[in-house]
């Protein structure tokens, strides 16, 4: 028996300059994706999965993304009165047992956003969303490894095949033996050159890890960067403890990038009865 996922930590105190000057005033995790922003797909992503305590790491200038997961409480009254639907909220809306905040002060890396939510997510396993990093399927990516973990149980990550060329922007696997969507992970290294890369399978933003992950981040040093890197902390436990990569059965579209957060967009619109019609009319059109 494996002790349940109950906690997932969300590392949102990146500054986003990718998407400035869009998020010069609101954190890059509220860009929406048609209709719902970013945070707001990991967070259901994880709940579908289980998981019952979100964890969010964030820094000044996100205050946004609690308001979000907050209680709005003169828009619900003033939709109520008006007698509006306001069952579109509900997703939103994260009790103060179902949600934590902690802050990263100065940005360090990855391994020390992860680092700062130590406390809160105590002697357990947990896992690790990357908002930025899109997986729409269904069930979805969380789930997915979280059944997978069941059977192996230890640490897990979602991995994919990339072009050669991109690995050097990653976290890259050295795989195993595999067995259907599972690979064992032999080695890890965080943004490795192209040349020295020793697989194309990158890390692709979910992971699930055992909280001895917290006591290695302690003393690790800066890695690619000069970060404190989580996938530098996690290659120490290959070895010690079972460490599988899952291969996600789904799309991932990275919202890092302004391409592929059109993208998303996209695929989400053509999944969309109440749109895809009138989105897909007018995408052909502009084609032509
Ligand atoms: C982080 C991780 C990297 C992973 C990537 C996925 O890198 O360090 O291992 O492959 O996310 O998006 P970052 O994008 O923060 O540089």
């Amino acid at each position: 028996m494996q002790k349940p996922i109950r906690k997932a930590v969300f590392p949102v105190a990146g500054l986003g300059t990718r998407f400035l000057p869009a998020t010069k005033a609101i954190p890059k995790e509220m860009l929406p994706v048609v209709d719902r922003p970013l945070i707001q797909y990991a967070v259901d992503e994880a709940r579908e999965a289980g998981i019952e305590q979100m964890i969010f790491v964030t820094g000044r200038g996100k205050g946004a993304i609690e308001d979000h997961f907050d209680i709005a409480f003169e828009l619900e009254k003033t939709m109520a009165d008006r007698g509006r639907d306001i069952s579109v909220l509900e997703a939103t809306r994260l009790g103060p047992g179902n949600c934590a905040y902690v802050r990263q002060q100065e940005p360090m890396g990855l391994g020390h956003a992860i680092w700062c939510a130590r406390d809160i997510v105590g002697d357990e396993p947990f896992a690790i969303f990357l908002p930025d990093e899109f997986m729409h399927g269904s069930p979805g990516c969380m789930k997915q490894m979280v059944d997978a973990y069941t059977q192996v149980g230890g640490n897990l990550i979602s991995v994919l095949e990339v072009p050669r060329e991109q690995v050097s922007s990653y976290g890259v696997i050295a795989p195993g033996k595999a067995n259907g969507a599972l690979t064992e992970v032999t080695g890890l290294v965080e943004k490795p050159p192209v040349a020295d890369a020793p697989s194309n399978l990158i890390i692709s933003g979910r992971y699930i890890l055992q909280p001895e992950v917290m006591r290695v981040l302690e003393g690790q040093e800066k890695g690619a960067g000069g970060e404190i890197q989580l996938t530098d902390a996690m290659a120490t436990m290959i070895g010690k403890q079972p460490f599988h990569a899952v291969t996600f059965d789904g799309t991932r579209y990275d919202c890092g990038s302004k391409a592929g957060y059109i993208q998303a967009n996209l695929a989400v619109a053509m999944g969309r009865p109440d749109m895809a019609d009138a989105v897909r009319a007018f995408a052909i059109d502009l084609l032509k």
